[in-house]
């Protein structure tokens, strides 16, 4: 005898109800309600297909139809009660649905198990959240161009290992980033594609015996094909794991550039000034403004990283076909998707409204002997000195400015003579910062009209 507490969908054979532990280990709908809108446009494919099969009657399909349709705007106007006994999204929508429309309800499942819907509304999920990152990323680089449009001619300090190095232009340091997000857009748009075939179909593990059509049901989900191998289908989740690799990459070059707006917009450096939308105050301080938004985004790595870790780490050793363990593969995504998203349009309003601070950035792009490889250069060219050479040299006149406390453009012709007596008034042409970027005309490099090529190829690749 069946237990009048047994699951309403599988209890046939328990003659017991599950304890209470076990309820709140099993179930996944507190989470898994995020699939509703995914859960319900399967079963609208899946009931439409049985019914062009012959599998169910069409007025049965329709009543379905009709069903699925009366629930999504239930849950979506948030009238729907999720009931943990019910498990997960799929079984609270299959019990609803046995509630609104009556014996048609039981015939849904025909065909098809809980281990390929999962399987398809999670791969519908992470493609809407592809889609959502591909977006994010477009407004991010057009943000990132009209800066490095505007200040393609800005000069300012390039760094290595954070210390002065050459001068650069403003607009090409926005564009490594625009390059940067654009693979990252890459990233996202290969994942896509990849996982763009349905798992509709695979049922348990093994297909089924009934006449489906899973070109249909993929068609009708907007898949390229239906998944080839039924063991596959349900057991893989590396679409999700392909998702959250390009959002770690993502959030590692979020959290580089959020790194040197923080240090950027501190009063040692003033190179930007951050909006007054995307900072705070101090509550004890009243003199600061803190950049809490690009910290945060610098922060976002963590959770993003560790969403995927901990998937890959589920993942890892599960026999096929389907396991339990994959439940575990929800939440973290959820978060990861949030997150990115939140950080990817903070960024973008940040990079709208921040202000360079022209003068600033000229003045330090000259402190430091950053023309220092430009003097170098100078003798190679000019006086045909081998580059090891003049790099030595050079290095003898940065310690004679040390010493004077002054920068190399500051010296006089006798103290650069003094060390070498064939340099001519014609060095000081490379010494200023604009004659360096200007000169840096090899492609990729940070001359201005490179930069603007760069800038113009990009609006072209966006439009
Ligand atoms: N809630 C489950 C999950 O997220 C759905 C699949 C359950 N399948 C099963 N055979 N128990 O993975």
């Amino acid at each position: 005898m069946t237990d009048k507490n047994a699951n309403q969908m599988w209890g046939g054979r328990f003659a017991e109800g599950p304890d209470a532990i076990m309820e709140a280990i099993n179930a996944s709908i507190g989470f898994d309600q995020r699939l509703a809108a995914q859960d319900i446009a399967g079963s609208r494919a899946h009931a439409a297909m049985l019914a062009a099969q012959g599998i169910i009657s069409n007025s049965d399909a329709e009543a379905i139809r009709e069903g699925l349709l009366t629930i999504l705007s239930e849950i979506e106007q948030g009238r729907f009660t999720f009931s943990t006994a019910l498990e997960d999204i799929h079984m609270n929508v299959e019990a609803r649905l046995k509630e609104v429309i009556g014996e048609p309800a039981g015939r849904l499942h025909t065909g098809r198990s809980r281990n390929d819907q999962v399987a398809t509304d999670f791969r519908l999920w992470v493609r809407d959240q592809a889609d959502a990152a591909i977006e994010g990323l477009k407004a991010l680089m057009c943000a990132l161009l009209v800066q490095a449009g505007t200040g393609a001619e800005w000069v300012m300090p390039g760094f290595t290992h954070l210390q002065t190095a050459q001068p650069v232009t403003w607009g090409h340091h926005m564009m490594a980033y625009v390059e940067m997000f654009g693979r990252d857009l890459s990233r996202f748009t290969d994942a896509r594609a990849r996982m763009n075939e349905s798992p509709l179909g695979a049922a348990a593990l093994a297909g089924t015996s009934f006449p489906i059509d899973r070109h249909m049901t993929a068609e009708a989900l907007g898949f390229a094909r239906p998944c080839a191998n039924s063991l596959d289908a349900v057991s893989d989740r590396d679409f999700a794991l392909e998702f959250l690799a390009a959002s770690s990459i993502c959030a590692m070059h979020l959290s580089r550039f959020a790194e040197e707006l923080v240090i950027w917009s501190s009063a040692q450096f003033r190179f930007v000034a951050l909006s007054d939308r995307f900072s705070t105050g101090s509550s004890i301080m009243p003199q600061k403004k803190n950049p809490d938004a690009a910290e945060l985004i610098r922060a976002k790595i963590g959770r993003i990283f560790g969403a995927n870790v901990a998937l890959m780490t589920v993942m890892k050793g599960l026999p096929l076909a389907y396991s339990k363990d994959m439940q575990e593969d929800k939440e973290q995504v959820f978060d990861a998707a949030d997150n990115l998203m939140l950080a990817l349009a903070a960024m973008t309003g940040m990079v709208g409204d921040m202000q360079a601070n022209v003068p600033v950035l000229e003045a330090a792009a000259g402190a430091g002997f950053s023309t220092a490889t430009d003097l170098a250069d100078w003798l190679v060219r000019v006086l045909g000195m081998p580059f090891r050479d003049a790099h030595h040299v050079t290095g003898s006149l940065v310690a004679v400015a040390e010493g004077k406390g002054c920068d190399l453009p500051e010296l006089s012709l006798a103290d650069m003579q003094a060390v070498e007596p064939r340099i001519t008034e014609e060095v000081f042409g490379v010494l200023g910062v604009h004659n360096s970027v200007a000169s840096r005309v090899s492609y990729g490099g940070t001359a201005p009209e490179q930069v603007k090529q760069q800038v113009a190829a990009w609006q072209e690749r966006l439009s």
